[in-house]
């Protein structure tokens, strides 16, 4: 069942994007937008089935709305992982039909999945009749010799058809030979128009952006060209401040005030108390927030005190309020 919050929030989502996009990384994002949709990194649902659920799944209530992404081809296992997902409290849970790499291609899911819509089409269908939660698909526009204008339509006809309503499209190909995961995001060029032309096709489908979108004017470009969202990822990761802390007003009309980065930092501290005092180390949280400050005044002050102290034994917010205090100064 589509969750409205969940579509609303898609307009502007940050990516799933492994061993980056975890719950704290998550928190700090949701401190700078209030209704950006935050996807988890990517979880396989054997994973989900038979590992820790609490330190695979668990969230915090201020992540909402919080979508989770699974990875896997087998339906029954796709439906039990989307059942428990979606008793987790995810507002959105969505399949991985985009990552390339070599150990996601041996399970035989990811984006090797783009040559296989019918199964696809059987995995949805069963995430959907095992949970009320909404099943996304993020998908590529083709892999390796594919022709996109050809695979994509029918990808997204055979898909939807099944149940699923919205996609996101990281709008260039993979190669699944020669090319690292790495490579597979920069390398295969971006082709826009066809992401464009599909949402042109399917009118009734909810259809989100994806790739290479560095400043929110391009985000902003791409909803006045008709797209439903835009994805962001790496430049969310990055340049936190610049893609989230006026998203809120500029892609979702909020009449509030943007907060200012050192007001994030600030924001923070009471989460990493909290973390720290149940056992965490404050460096789990602080690598996310390396890029805050990024081309504003006092960024290397911050960067280097956080990246110097913050994995020391022992180490707490003292480190993060030293940080700021390095940067008020240089501002100053
Ligand atoms: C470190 C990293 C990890 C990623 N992990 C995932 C993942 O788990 N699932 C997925 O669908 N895409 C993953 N991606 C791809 C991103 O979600 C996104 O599609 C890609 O980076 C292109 O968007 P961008 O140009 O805005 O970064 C990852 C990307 C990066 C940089």
């Amino acid at each position: 069942m589509p969750s409205k919050a969940a579509i609303e929030a898609a307009k502007l989502s940050v990516a799933p994007m492994m061993d980056w996009t975890d719950r704290h990384c998550r928190y700090f994002h949701r401190l700078m937008s209030s209704h950006a949709l935050l996807y988890t990194e990517m979880v396989t649902a054997p994973a989900v089935i038979h590992g820790d659920r609490e330190r695979l799944l668990g969230f915090s209530a201020p992540e909402h709305p919080v979508a989770v992404q699974l990875g896997g081809s087998d339906p029954a296992q796709l439906a039990e992982a989307t059942r428990i997902a979606g008793d987790y409290g995810y507002d959105e849970v969505n399949l991985n039909v985009g990552c390339p790499s070599d150990r996601v291609q041996s399970g035989s899911f990811g984006a090797i999945l783009m040559e296989q819509p019918a199964l696809v089409a059987d995995c949805v269908a069963a995430m959907i009749a095992a949970s009320p939660v909404e099943v996304t698909v993020k998908c590529r526009i083709g892999v390796d010799e594919q022709v996109p204008e050809q695979v994509l339509p029918d990808f997204l006809r055979v898909v939807s058809e099944a149940g699923v309503t919205r996609f996101t499209i990281h709008a260039r190909k993979a190669w699944l030979q020669g090319l690292s995961p790495k490579e597979n995001r920069d390398i295969p060029p971006l082709d826009y128009p066809l992401v464009h032309r599909m949402k042109a096709e399917f009118p009734h489908l909810h259809l989100s952006i994806n790739g290479g979108v560095t400043t929110l004017d391009e985000a902003e470009a791409h909803l006045a060209a008709g797209m439903d969202g835009v994805m962001i990822g790496r430049a969310a990761y990055h340049t936190p401040a610049d893609m989230l802390l006026e998203a809120d007003q500029r892609i979702f009309g909020a009449r509030t005030l943007p907060k200012t980065a050192h007001q994030v930092a600030e924001e923070m501290l009471p989460y990493i108390e909290a973390h720290l005092a149940a056992g965490g180390r404050l460096n789990q949280i602080t690598r996310h927030m390396l890029g805050l400050f990024a081309g504003r005044p006092g960024a290397r002050h911050w960067k280097r005190i956080l990246s110097e102290r913050a994995h020391r034994d022992g180490a707490g917010p003292e480190v993060v309020r030293a940080a700021l205090d390095a940067v008020s100064q240089f501002a100053a």
